[in-house]
């Protein structure tokens, strides 16, 4: 095929008086002659204007709504409203045809429910063509930003053999045969016939190749999918996920948080300059979508004022403690509003907790530190209180946690202690155990969301609608 340009190219460097060529799909034909182009590239659509005299009818005809299309021409100043430039066609071939009549997206406004079954088409839609453009540039961003600070991206492995998190969400990776599986004398599964001869699962987590990583490189990040079977069956859950895992040895909790807010305001910032179009457009689908919801459910700032907002803010920090006064004495707490009501210190904290924290009371993102070891993983490190732990969560408005960290145990002794108290058998994790053995210094790290993040810059509503093929309970489809 011809060399043709890219629509985004057209419209940064509007050539006019030049010959040129696109290809894309049609969203809409209008009165026999006007054709909105997309191609993908960008938010906007190119006006073609065809030469009605010089096109078959029968190539007319097959000019419909989701056809692929090449054309032809010369791009000049556009004469309508709401475009630029336009291409002056004289020629266009129709590629690829569509069907007018069973075609699944015509161009009316569908529901999100909707595209969700036709997930296979909707990222030619401009809704979802907006989100995956900026999901790429939120995964730049990330890249660029570790890059820029010296850190290093470590390929974690998917196929494990440990539940780095100890919740028991994991799906099993197996080759035995599900209706003939082999037992050991006990009657167990015996895993020693397996495909790596020992029970192993998707990972949930690369922190603790992360950690392997960091005692030796300094700085690194995972960025990679995690996979949790837990039955959630929220707006915030996915059963695949992609999370970033940066870990810095000889760093403790406050240099962790420095780094994630750090990491975040970067991101958020690189949006704005990179995706103008794409937020202006999001920003007014979500202002119209609220308009069907009561007042107290809408997002207090469009959009882009929310992201500026991030920007402008330090983010508030306080300890699990600190939060637990303030949500004990707080008005949902005493007109027994919360679902969970808060009474005692060592309540794990739900999301309506978190929302009210960051949405209610603070009015800004919130980071949270020192929980109780009880509720939180067996890897972090213990204060010395001896009964909270240097962990660290960052919660958004309108998202809840977008961020989990910690600072490291680092003490083998204390760890060990800490692997017992959780029922994890150090036999099995030797490996993990021997950077505390051989030059174990202080450490620290945190994943992040990244479905989360792309939630919070896109403004979409359902994590389901920030991924192009989400996976939950129940469906896998494409
Ligand atoms: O808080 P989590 O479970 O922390 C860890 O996995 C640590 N190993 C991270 C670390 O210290 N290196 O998960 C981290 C983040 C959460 O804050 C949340 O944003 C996201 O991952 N997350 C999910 N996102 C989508 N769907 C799910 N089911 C998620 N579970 C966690
Ligand atoms: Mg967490």
């Amino acid at each position: 095929m011809s060399t043709h340009s890219s629509i985004a190219q057209l419209i940064a460097d509007q050539p006019t008086g030049t010959t040129v060529h696109v290809a894309g799909w049609v969203r809409t034909f209008r009165n026999n002659q006007f054709i909105a182009l997309s191609d993908g590239s960008c938010q906007k659509t190119l006006q073609v204007v065809v030469d009605r005299d010089n096109l078959s009818e029968d190539v007319l005809k097959r000019i419909t709504t989701g056809a692929a299309v090449t054309a032809s021409g010369e791009l000049i100043e556009s004469q309508g409203r709401g475009q630029t430039i336009e291409l002056k066609a004289t020629e266009v071939e129709v590629v690829g045809d569509s069907n007018p009549e069973k075609y699944l997206l015509q161009p009316k406004k569908h529901s999100m429910e909707f595209m969700r079954e036709v997930a296979h088409l909707r990222p030619r839609t401009n809704t979802f063509g907006a989100v995956l453009r900026i999901r790429h540039g939120v995964s730049m961003a990330i890249h660029q930003f570790f890059d820029e600070r010296g850190f290093f991206y470590l390929h974690s492995p998917i196929i494990t053999a440990s539940d780095a998190e100890g919740a028991g969400e994991t799906f099993q990776v197996t080759t035995l045969p599900l209706n003939d599986v082999p037992k050991t004398d006990d009657g167990e599964v015996d895993f020693k016939e397996d495909f790596f001869g020992k029970a192993t699962n998707l990972t949930v987590s690369g922190q603790l190749e992360g950690e392997l990583g960091a005692l030796a490189l300094s700085k690194i990040y995972t960025f990679g999918p995690t996979f949790r079977a837990e039955n959630s069956n929220t707006t915030r859950h996915l059963a695949e996920f992609w999370m970033i895992e940066p870990e810095i040895a000889f760093a403790d909790l406050k240099d962790d948080m420095d780094l994630a807010e750090d990491m975040l305001k970067y991101v958020v910032k690189y949006v704005m300059d990179r995706f103008p179009d794409e937020l202006e457009f999001l920003e007014k689908r979500l202002l119209d979508e609220e308009k069907n919801k009561p007042v107290n459910k809408r997002s207090p700032m469009p959009l882009r004022e929310k992201m500026a907002f991030i920007l402008a803010n330090d983010f508030q920090r306080l300890t699990y403690t600190e939060a637990i006064d303030i949500l004990r004495n707080s008005k949902p707490n005493k007109k027994k509003k919360f679902q969970f009501p808060i009474d005692a210190w060592g309540a794990d904290l739900q999301s309506e907790h978190e929302r009210y924290l960051v949405e209610k009371h603070f009015k800004k993102p919130v980071i949270l530190t020192d929980y109780p070891a009880e509720i939180k993983a067996f890897y972090m490190r213990m204060n010395d209180d001896g009964k909270t732990v240097a962990a660290m969560d960052i919660l958004f408005p309108g998202i809840g946690e977008i961020v989990g960290g910690s600072q490291r145990e680092e003490r083998l002794d204390i760890l060990l202690d800490r692997m017992k108290a959780f029922d994890i058998h150090p036999e099995e994790m030797e490996w993990f155990l021997d950077t505390r053995r051989y030059g174990s210094c202080k450490h620290a790290g945190f994943g992040l969301g990244f479905e989360r993040l792309v939630l919070f810059v896109t403004g979409m509503q359902n994590i389901r609608d920030v991924i192009p093929f989400p996976r939950y309970p129940g469906s896998a489809e494409f």
